[in-house]
């Protein structure tokens, strides 16, 4: 699979992210065979390689360079920026085009029965969340001294689990915290998917590849306006 002449891009596996992503790649003039259950799809048409994997292993994918571009969620790059950049690895990457979907919100939600007035209610509780860093800099923006208590999964549970007092995570429709009891209070960070490159040079092949998908993508956003 270490073609390095081939353009390599992920994209989430399954997810909020991945029909559309294809989809755009398909409406751009990539013909993809994808095959369930493989982490590579090989385009027909065009010296390009996919790679299907979790939406939260790509901008390390990026940002490493392992991979020369990704579709992603904004919510799953800053993080992984704040991420890195405190553990002083890789962080850079360059922003292609910010794109129309995948939108969501990730927002502080409490259970029902709590008393929420304002975010200083949250001053010494635990808040369950799988974005501490964003989560930490919004207490720190706010002056509120609360405590992010990273969960990979299941964020939702943590209140009635009596691991957390509130959660912090993403929301779409609602429907989520409703089954679960809890309610959206304050939306700290508004995403949407964003075409990232890796930073550094590129062979010029893969480059003038590049640019010449990125005026088709603008024709496929516009066509949507
Ligand atoms: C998010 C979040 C909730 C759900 C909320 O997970 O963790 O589980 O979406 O959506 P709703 O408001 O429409 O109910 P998602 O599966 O999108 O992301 P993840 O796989 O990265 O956890
Ligand atoms: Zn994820
Ligand atoms: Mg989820």
């Amino acid at each position: 699979m270490s073609d390095s002449n081939r353009l390599r891009i992920a994209v989430q596996k399954s997810g909020r992210l991945s029909d559309d992503s294809i989809a755009l790649l398909k409406a751009i003039g990539i013909k993809l065979q994808i095959r369930d259950r493989l982490l590579i799809a090989h385009s027909t048409n065009q010296p390009i390689d996919l790679l299907l994997v979790r939406d939260d292993d790509i901008p390390g994918l990026v940002m490493d360079g392992v991979v020369d571009l990704g579709f992603i969620g904004e919510n799953e790059l800053e993080e992984k920026m704040l991420e890195r950049q405190a553990a002083g690895k890789q962080h850079e990457y360059i922003e292609l085009r910010r794109l129309d979907y995948g939108g969501c919100r990730l927002s502080i939600a409490v259970p029902n029965e709590f008393n929420y007035q304002g975010v200083q209610s949250l001053a010494g509780k635990k808040v369950a969340t799988t974005y501490p860093f964003l989560l930490e800099r919004f207490f720190k923006e706010q002056n509120v001294e609360a405590k992010a208590v990273m969960l990979t999964g299941s964020v939702e549970v943590a209140p009635r689990a009596g691991v957390a007092d509130a959660i912090c995570d993403l929301v779409s429709t609602g429907a989520t915290l409703e089954a679960n009891g809890l309610h959206e209070e304050d939306v700290i960070f508004r995403s949407k998917a964003v075409f990232i490159q890796r930073a550094g040079e590129l062979t010029e092949a893969k480059q003038s590849l590049i640019n010449k998908l990125l005026p088709r993508i603008d024709g496929v956003i516009q066509a949507k306006e």
